[in-house]
């Protein structure tokens, strides 16, 4: 087994995910074997990205320098772990997220792969000293952490195990960035992440407003898709601070310091999501998006393009 010429990614598990990242990884002009353990499955992923690629062609969309054609070219499927992992330097794992499935795919791998082969994981639950507990040498394995659609949002945290080498984080940072997607690197792991630790406060504060009728559902949120949201998109929360005071980030806080700490101080205990008090903010959501198929593939679409828009503007700012 060669991995020493790193033009072949394997990607385990042929799902939304294992088919958004071999988009990627063929975008950027690398080979991607695709496995899958249901048989077919990985076969049917490539029929299915064949048609996302000519659609994106179409629409001026596609990512890379490569025809859509050219890009289909470097993808090859497999119904066996093995014959998938043949050449791979770097393994990307996009299976169910459950921890014992992905402690017995890394297992199954490390067996199966150079000691060389760097061992990524897409979970976005899981922390790398759960997920890579069952390996022997984990100085190799990460989380890349990917958002959906990672072929329009292209953030990718990397994760480390207590024990992943530095070279590793390295790599990892330089292909994610070959294939342009935005890697950001975590120093150590965290429940969460940094992606879903913002998410869940911004959750936890809007539901908390809705539940004690301060605001409704729909306003809550406009102020984050016409406020916050309008600034996200380029600027983080840092630099919005940075710029939003005539001195910067340290006259930000002198003058808004006080109010912030104060605010905060407000904030309830964590809201229950699930139980009675949850009925109403519910109810007044489906109000506005009936939980029918139709009705949430309908705003689904719609969120999808809208990103693509946005991901055009990015690209050309
Ligand atoms: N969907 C998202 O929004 C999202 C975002 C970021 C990260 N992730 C993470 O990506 C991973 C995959 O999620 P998904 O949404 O693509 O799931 P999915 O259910 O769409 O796909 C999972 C695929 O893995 C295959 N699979 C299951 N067990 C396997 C095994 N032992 N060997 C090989 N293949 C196997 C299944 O057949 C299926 O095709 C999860 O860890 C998830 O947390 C998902
Ligand atoms: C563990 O993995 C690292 C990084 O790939 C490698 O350099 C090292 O030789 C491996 N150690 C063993 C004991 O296999
Ligand atoms: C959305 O839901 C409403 C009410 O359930 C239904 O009448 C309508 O057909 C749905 N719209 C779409 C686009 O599916």
């Amino acid at each position: 087994m060669s991995s020493s010429n790193m033009k072949i990614i394997t990607v385990v598990g042929s799902g939304l995910i294992g088919r958004s990242w071999s988009m990627v990884f063929i975008s950027g002009g690398y080979s991607v074997k695709i496995y899958d353990n249901q048989p077919g499955q990985s076969a049917n992923a490539i029929k299915e990205i064949r048609k996302q690629l000519e659609e994106l062609e179409g629409a001026h969309m596609l990512r890379g320098e490569l025809t859509a054609t050219q890009q289909l070219a470097l993808l090859s499927s497999y119904d066996d772990m093995a014959q998938a992992l043949e050449g791979a330097f770097f393994v990307q794992e996009c299976v169910f997220e459950q921890l014992e499935v992905k402690q017995s795919v890394f297992q199954d791998l490390e067996r199966l792969v150079g000691t060389d082969v760097i061992l990524s994981s897409s979970t976005s639950c899981l922390v790398p000293s759960d997920v890579f507990s069952k390996v022997q040498n984990r100085s190799r394995c990460l989380v890349s952490h990917p958002v959906n659609p990672p072929y329009y949002v292209k953030l990718v945290e990397l994760v480390p195990h207590p024990e992943t080498a530095a070279s590793i984080m390295d790599i990892t940072h330089a292909l994610m960035t070959k294939v342009g997607q935005a890697p950001v690197r975590l120093r150590k792991e965290i429940d969460g992440f940094a992606l879903n630790r913002v998410q869940a406060a911004i959750i936890a504060e809007s539901w908390r407003l809705v539940q004690d009728g301060i605001i409704s559902v729909k306003d809550i949120d406009l102020v984050m898709s016409e406020g916050l949201g309008m600034r996200y998109a380029f600027i983080g929360p840092m630099e919005t601070i940075h710029l939003n005071a005539p001195e910067g980030i340290e006259d930000y806080m002198k003058r808004y310091g006080v109010g912030i700490t104060r605010v905060l101080n407000s904030f309830g205990p964590v809201p229950d999501f699930c139980g009675e008090g949850s009925k109403s903010i519910v109810n007044e959501m489906c109000e506005l998006i009936p939980n029918d198929r139709q009705n949430l593939s309908a705003r689904t679409e719609r969120r999808d393009q809208l990103l693509m828009a946005l991901a055009k503007l990015k690209k050309d700012h």
